[in-house]
Order: structure tokens, then sequence, then C-alpha cells
């Protein structure tokens, strides 16, 4: 069971839409893929075309002791979800145990039967994104090919990933860079990605993601860009970047 985290400090960098689109590509492509929605807003819920209203059990019900697999539910995609509702929003204040770091790895470990678990993450080191790391063995980080993104994706790795590596998880892996919202007609876009991919050699996807409002329009649709406008860019790149998902992770394509 590989388990993702879809993380970056910057917000509306593509997390959601990375962690949505390739999840639901994982799973036409017959994998057994679980998503977690660990943002408070349930953007990825909704993404899945479901509803983050409080009342079906969902990831704040398991952090007040419900079990994991009874907040599992089957999504239209395939993809198996735990949703995320506004209630999540105290999860600073519900998780004061000792060792709370450790909940979700330890939820995790009574969950069988899937291939991939993808975390999607919000735009800040709350308890949550500790969470999802402490418990994941990749990090993806998406980024916009802009200076400041850039940054964000260096201090994500300097004063976070390293942390966490040393302290809490040291099989996490931060394994994966991906370019969003990316316009080959900006001279800013295709230097910053080049200087991306120096940063960070071997570590940043060959594919970008580029920008393509069919993708902000099958969110709000609550389908996947595959169902949505299946030959459009965004489809193309997403498709793309799960090969490569696949690949360097190991995972082997069931269709
Ligand atoms: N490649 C793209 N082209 C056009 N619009 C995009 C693209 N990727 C994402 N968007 C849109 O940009 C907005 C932010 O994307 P998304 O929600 O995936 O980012 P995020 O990093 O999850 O944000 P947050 O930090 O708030 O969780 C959304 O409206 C989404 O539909
Ligand atoms: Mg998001």
């Amino acid at each position: 069971m590989k388990k993702i985290c879809f993380l970056s400090l910057k917000g509306g960098t593509g997390k959601t839409t990375t962690a949505f689109n390739v999840a639901t590509q994982l799973a036409n492509q017959g994998l057994k893929v679980l998503a977690i929605d660990l943002d408070p807003q349930g953007y990825l819920t909704c993404s899945f075309g479901e509803s983050t209203a409080a009342g079906r059990k969902n990831v704040h019900d398991v952090i007040n002791g419900v079990p994991i697999k009874e907040a599992i539910r089957e999504t239209k995609s395939g993809v198996h979800l735990i949703a995320a509702d506004l209630e999540l929003t105290t999860a600073d204040l519900d998780m004061k145990n000792e060792g709370r770091e450790f909940f979700m790895r330890k939820a995790l470990e009574k969950v069988t039967g899937y291939d991939v678990v993808v975390f999607d993450c919000c735009p800040f080191m709350g308890i949550l994104s500790v969470n999802a790391l402490v418990a994941s063995d990749e990090l993806i980080i998406p980024t916009e090919p802009e200076f400041l993104a850039m940054r964000g994706v260096r201090q994500l790795y300097l004063k976070v990933v390293q942390i966490i590596q040393k302290d809490l998880n040291p099989d996490l892996e931060f394994s994966g860079v991906v370019v969003t919202k990316f316009d080959s007609r900006k001279r800013n876009h295709r230097e910053t990605s080049e200087k991306i991919a120096k940063l960070f050699p071997d570590k940043v996807f060959e594919t970008k993601i580029r920008t393509n409002v069919a993708l902000a329009n099958a969110t709000a649709a609550g389908v996947s860009i595959f169902d949505f406008a299946p030959d459009s860019n965004g489809a193309t790149d997403y498709k793309a970047l799960t090969d490569e998902v696949v690949k360097r992770y190991g995972l082997e394509k069931k269709v």
C-alpha cells in the first residue's frame, strides 16, 4: 500500500486538482485507491461529487473515535474516499493526546486492500498535514512555476520535510515536484520551470500540468477531467503524470 501525500505551503497550487485526478486515473487503471481529504474546506470531497455536510462519517469522526473503516465511502469514480467537513477545522484542538502526530498512521494500519492511499492537505503545517506526512511514504509538492511558489517548495523541504524525516517518519521520501498551471507562452513560467528542475534534480516530474480551464470546470461539476473533457490538455497532462507516478513508485497497472 503506497501512501502519497500532496502538500504545499502555498495555497492554490493545484494540490486538490492533482490529488483528485491522479487518484481517479489510478483507479481507471484498475488500482484500488483510497483518497483522504485532510482539508476542512473539503474541496477534494466536493471534487468527487460528494457532500461535505456533517452526518455521514468523515475524517473528523475518525479523529473522535469512529473506526476508520466506517468512514470509507465509495464514489462514482471508483476511488474510495474518507471525506472532510468543516468540523475538521478544530482538529488542532481535538487532537491533544500524546502521539497525536501518529494518529493517521496508526488508523491506516487497520485498512487493507488498497494499492494506493492519497492524502490531500491544506496549505499549512497544522496537525493534519503533519499526520499526512507521518503516514506517507512519498511526498509530492505541486507548485506553480513562479518565484515565490518555488521558494515555498524549498522552505517546505528544508524546514519541514527534513524535520519530519529526522524526528517522526524516516521512511518519508520527498519524491516529487509537479509544475502546475504552466503556460508555455510566459517566459517566467519557462525560466522558473527550468530553475525548479535544476533545484530539485530527479524529483521534478517531466509532465507539466498546463493551465486548462476545463480542470476547474470539471471540479465544479464533481467529475474527473477524464469524464468531463477527455480530449482536453488537462486530461492529457494528468494521464501522463499518472503514468509517471505508476512508474516512479513501482505501481502496477491492472488494466
Ligand atoms: N492546471 C490548471 N488550470 C486551470 N485552473 C486550475 C489548474 N489547476 C487547478 N486549477 C484551479 O485553481 C484553483 C486552485 O486549485 P486547487 O484547489 O487544486 O489548489 P490547492 O493547492 O488544492 O488549493 P488550496 O491550497 O486552497 O487547498 C481551483 O479553482 C482549480 O480549479
Ligand atoms: Mg486544496
